[in-house]
Formats: C-alpha cells, structure tokens, sequence
C-alpha cells in the first residue's frame, strides 16, 4: 500500500465532516476521499442489518479507489457494523467512533451525564457495554433526536426549526443537572455553536472527533503510511440527490468540491 494512498471516510450523510475537519488539522497533508450515503439517511433509524449491507458495499468501494485506511466516521454505523468489516478486512486500518463516555465521566463534576445520539446509536450493545465499562458511577441519561439529522443534511444549522428541536431535546437533559453532554452523533458537532447558545456556560460538551483523527494517525505511524508532504487531493462521493449535497457541503468544507454521484 503506498504512502500517498488516501484515506476513505464516510458517514450516512454529511455529519461525518465534523470529523473529516479534525482529520485535516492532525493530518494535513493526507488526501481524503469523503462519502455522504445521504440517499439512506437517518441511519440512525434503519436497520442494524441494512447499516452492514450499506458499510460493506462503501468500504468495498473504497478499497477499491484504493484508499490505506477507513473511517467510520459515524456512531450508529460503528455500532452496527465495524465489527463485520474488520472481520472481512482484518488487514485494513479501520478507525471507527463512539460516544465518548469515558472523557464525559472524567469531565463531569457532579457525575451527571447526557448522550444525545440517534436511536440505533443508544439502542445497541456496544453503547450498552460502554456504559457498563466506563459510567458504573456515574448517572447517564440518554437522549435520542429524531428529525435532527435530516434538518443539518438540508443545511438548517442555526433556523428556528433546528434550534426548537435541539431545545427540545436539551431541556430534559438540563432540567436534571447534567454538567456535561456528550454528542453522540458526528451531524450534531456542525450545530455546536447552537448548542452552545442554548446550554449555561457552565456545561461542557464533548464530542469525539478530534481523538478519531489522533487515533488514525497513530494507525498510519505505526504501520509507517503516513503521506509524506504533498498537496492532499480530496475527493467527495454522495448518494441521493448530489446537488443538494454539494450545497450542504458549501457550508460545511472551506474549499468547494464537486462531488460525484455514488452509483449504488
Ligand atoms: N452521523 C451519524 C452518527 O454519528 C448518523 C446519523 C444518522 O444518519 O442517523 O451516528
């Protein structure tokens, strides 16, 4: 596998970006390939069995670009499948995401959690056991958010709509005292700054994005893959509707891309 190979990263939609930000800064001179499933989105209301088929079928794809690493840079896609792909590619780099509940218990003053995530996210056993690994002391309140997902793929980061939903979704988890939230989901890191404007000062919120991108450069480094200085190239695949996509994108990637029509 050569150095200079890309890393392929993708998402049900676009809240994988979140993550592909972090990438960039850790690792800047990596060439990215960037795919948006935004014809399936919500994953987080699908089927566990029809999140492997479409994590199979992309990673498939990838490898076959090639690309030296996979990121699996949604939460209810590694929890539904990271396990089958590293089974099938145990010889690939696979770098997958999950709530970052142990940061979350070291940061919580009072030992009161939220996890806002998607409701494939909260309902599988590998949430389950993180919590049984790491949040025996602590309270955790789960918090699914249906509707949220579909209103930052259509590019409301900061409308009326997004902020009564995300407030919604918030009260509860604030009306019992957490101190800290956890974003469980890559789509809400591109909201955070309506988060922020709804939550006291006092509360923290932590996401997982920027430990991914650590994670994966420590994977390159060990395997000795990390590109050497050059210009990365990225490129972006979607399915669905490729237009709607690419104007989403706009307001989530500084350079413009075009991005090219997924064919399954
Ligand atoms: N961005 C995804 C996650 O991190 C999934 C959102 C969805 O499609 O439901 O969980």
């Amino acid at each position: 596998m050569s150095k200079q190979a890309a890393i392929g990263v993708f998402d049900s939609g676009l809240g994988g970006i979140s993550v592909l930000h972090e990438i960039r800064r850790v690792l800047p001179y990596e060439s990215l390939i960037y795919i948006a499933d935004s014809a399936h989105v919500p994953y987080g209301e699908k089927t566990p069995e029809f999140i492997v088929q479409r994590s199979i079928a992309i990673s498939q794809f990838l490898l076959e670009q090639p690309v030296k690493a996979i990121v699996v840079a949604c939460n209810t896609a590694t929890a539904a499948a990271v396990t089958q792909m590293r089974q099938r590619w145990p010889e690939v780099i696979i770098v997958g995401m999950e709530p970052a509940v142990k940061p979350a218990v070291q940061a919580s003053k009072i030992g009161k959690i939220g996890v806002l995530a998607t409701t494939g996210t909260l309902r599988s056993a590998r949430f389950a056991a993180l919590l049984e690994r790491y949040a025996n002391d602590v309270e955790v309140l789960t918090q699914p958010c249906p509707g949220l997902v579909e209103l930052i793929e259509a590019g409301d980061l900061d409308g009326a709509q997004t902020s009564a939903l995300l407030a919604g979704y918030v009260e509860p988890l604030l009306a019992a005292g957490c101190d800290t939230l956890i974003l469980g989901c890559t789509h809400y890191p591109l909201i955070k700054p309506l988060l922020q404007s709804l939550v006291p000062a006092s509360v923290q919120i932590i996401d997982t994005g920027a430990a991914v991108a650590r994670r994966l450069h420590s994977e390159l480094a060990k395997q000795d893959l990390l590109a050497a200085e050059q210009h990365p190239v990225d490129y972006f695949y979607g399915s669905g509707d490729v237009q709607k996509i690419q104007q989403t994108l706009g307001l989530l990637w500084p350079v413009p891309h075009p991005v090219a029509a997924l064919e399954f």
